[in-house]
C-alpha cells in the first residue's frame, strides 16, 4: 500500500472555491487575498498578515524589508551576520546569502532539532564575529518556546525573525509559533497544515514593515499600503495608481489560492488533530524497538501545541546508520516514502559549500550530522485513510526491530 510523504489536501469545497473565483473573472490578488489574509491574522493573532506565492518568498520579502524599508532606518546591513540552524531549509538561508548577509551556523539540539541556543550562545562569546540577528526555524510542527527566544535575544541583544513554514498550528507557552520577534514566515505548500497548492505568508505585529511587504510583494508598489494616500499626497506629479515607493519583486498570490486558503483554514483544528493521532498511533506501534519518535515527549506533556509536520524517527542502537539504510530500502520496498530530516546538515550540500566564504566542516555539527545519519521521516498527512495508517504503523513496528 503507497504510504506518500505528502497529498493534494484539496477537498471539494476547494475545488468549487477555486471554479467560483474562476468564473468571477477576478484572479489576480484581490478581496479573496484580503480575506485570507484576515483570517490568518485572527488566526495567528497578530496584526497582520501578508500572503505572498510561498514560504520562500515570505522568507525572502521578510529580509528585504529589513534592509531596505520605506519609512525608518534598516535593522540590517550587507554584510550583517545571522544565526541559523545547521539543519535548514535551503530558502531560509539563500535569502540571507542573496541580500548580502552572513548566515551564522549553528548546531541544532538533537530533541527539539531547532537551532541549540547553548550552541548559539557559545558561537557569540567565542567567536569575534558581531551578531545582528537570528533566523530559527520552528521545525516540523513545534514551536519553540518564545520565553527561551525572548532571552537569547534580549541577551545578545539580537533581532528575531522566524521561519515558521513547517509548523503553522504549533504553539507554546500561549503563542503561536513565530508571533513573537519582528515576523514569522508561513508556507501552504500542498504537503503542509493547510494548502493553497503554492502559497505562503508574514505574519507580524508592526504596521508600517506590513506596509513595506505589501509593497515588496508588488513591484515596490503603494497600492497595498494603509498610507497609500499619504504617498499619493506628498507626490502628487506622478500618477497615484502608478507610485512606486520601495524596492520588490513580483511574489503576488492568486485569487485562487487565497480562496482555498481561506477555506482550509477554517479546518486546520480537524487537520492537526488527524496528524496527532497518526504520531500516537506510530509511537505506540514502535514501542520496544528500535526506533524512536522526535518529539515523543510533547504527546504526553503538552500534546496540543505540536501539529506534526511529518514523522521524524530516530534509529537506537549499535550501528544505526548502517541499519537506517536497510530500514529505508524494507520501507521503500512497502512503498512507504521516506526522506531526511529537512535536508539533513543543511552544510553538507554542495551549493553551501561553494558559496559561502569560510565553508565549514559538516562534521563541525554533530547532532546535525548525527542526525543526518540515523534518522528519517515518514509522511503524516491528515489525508492518510486509516488503513494506511494502520499499515504504516505494521511496517514501522517490523522494521523497529531490525
Ligand atoms: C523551514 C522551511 N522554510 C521554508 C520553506 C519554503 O516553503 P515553500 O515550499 O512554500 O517555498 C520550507 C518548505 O517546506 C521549509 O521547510
Amino acid at each position: 500500500m503507497k504510504i506518500p510523504l505528502a497529498s493534494s489536501g484539496l477537498r471539494d469545497a476547494d475545488i468549487e472555491a477555486v471554479m467560483r473565483v474562476l468564473k468571477s473573472g477576478n484572479l489576480t490578488m484581490g478581496q479573496e487575498v484580503k480575506k485570507f489574509e484576515s483570517k490568518m491574522a485572527t488566526y495567528l493573532g497578530v496584526n497582520h498578515f501578508v500572503m505572498v506565492n510561498s514560504g520562500s518568498s515570505a522568507n525572502l520579502l521578510m529580509i528585504e524589508a529589513l534592509l531596505r524599508p520605506t519609512l525608518s532606518k534598516p535593522q540590517l546591513y550587507p554584510g550583517d551576520s545571522i544565526l541559523v540552524p545547521a539543519i535548514a531549509w535551503p530558502t531560509t538561508i539563500w535569502p540571507l546569502i542573496q541580500l548580502g548577509l552572513n548566515p551564522l551556523f549553528v548546531d541544532i539540539h538533537p530533541e527539539t532539532l531547532a537551532i541549540d541556543l547553548d550552541s548559539a550562545q557559545a558561537l557569540i562569546d567565542t567567536s569575534r564575529i558581531p551578531v545582528r540577528g537570528i533566523f530559527p526555524i520552528h521545525p516540523l510542527g513545534r514551536a519553540i518556546p518564545p520565553s527561551q527566544l525572548a532571552s537569547f535575544t534580549a541577551k545578545n541583544d539580537l533581532i528575531l525573525i522566524n521561519d515558521v513554514c513547517e509548523s503553522l498550528g504549533s504553539w507554546s507557552e500561549g503563542s503561536h509559533a513565530g508571533t513573537q520577534g519582528i515576523a514569522g514566515s508561513y508556507s501552504f505548500y500542498f504537503s503542509h497544515h493547510i494548502t493553497t497548492m503554492e502559497g505562503g505568508g508574514i505574519a507580524t505585529d508592526d504596521q508600517s514593515y506590513a506596509d513595506d511587504l505589501r509593497s515588496m510583494r508588488s513591484h515596490g508598489w503603494s497600492r497595498d499600503r494603509s498610507d497609500a494616500s499619504t504617498w499619493t499626497e506628498q507626490k502628487s506629479t506622478n500618477d497615484s495608481k502608478f507610485l512606486f515607493v520601495s524596492t520588490g519583486y513580483n511574489v503576488r498570490p492568486m485569487e485562487i489560492q487565497a480562496a482555498i486558503g481561506s477555506g482550509q483554514i477554517d479546518s486546520i483544528e480537524e487537520f492537526i488533530a488527524r496528524r496527532r493521532e497518526i504520531a500516537r498511533r506510530v509511537s505506540k506501534s514502535i514501542e520496544g524497538g528500535n526506533l524512536e519518535l522526535i518529539g515523543e515527549e510533547t504527546l504526553k506533556t503538552n500534546p496540543s501545541e505540536h501539529s506534526w509536520m511529518l514523522i521524524p524517527l530516530r534509529v537506537s542502537g549499535e550501528d544505526a546508520s548502517q541499519r537506517k539504510q536497510k530500514i529505508l530500502e524494507r520501507l521503500e520496498a512497502l512503498e512507504i516514502e521516506t526522506r531526511p530530516i529537512l535536508t539533513g546538515n543543511f552544510l553538507a550540500q554542495p551549493a553551501i559549500q561553494r558559496i559561502t566564504r569560510h565553508a565549514v566542516d559538516p562534521m563541525h555539527f554533530v547532532h546535525a550530522t548525527k542526525i543526518t545519519n540515523e534518522a528519517f521521516m515518514v509522511g503524516a498527512h491528515h489525508d492518510l485513510t486509516n488503513e494506511q495508517i494502520e499499515f504504516l504503523c505494521e511496517s514501522l513496528a517490523e522494521v523497529s526491530k531490525f
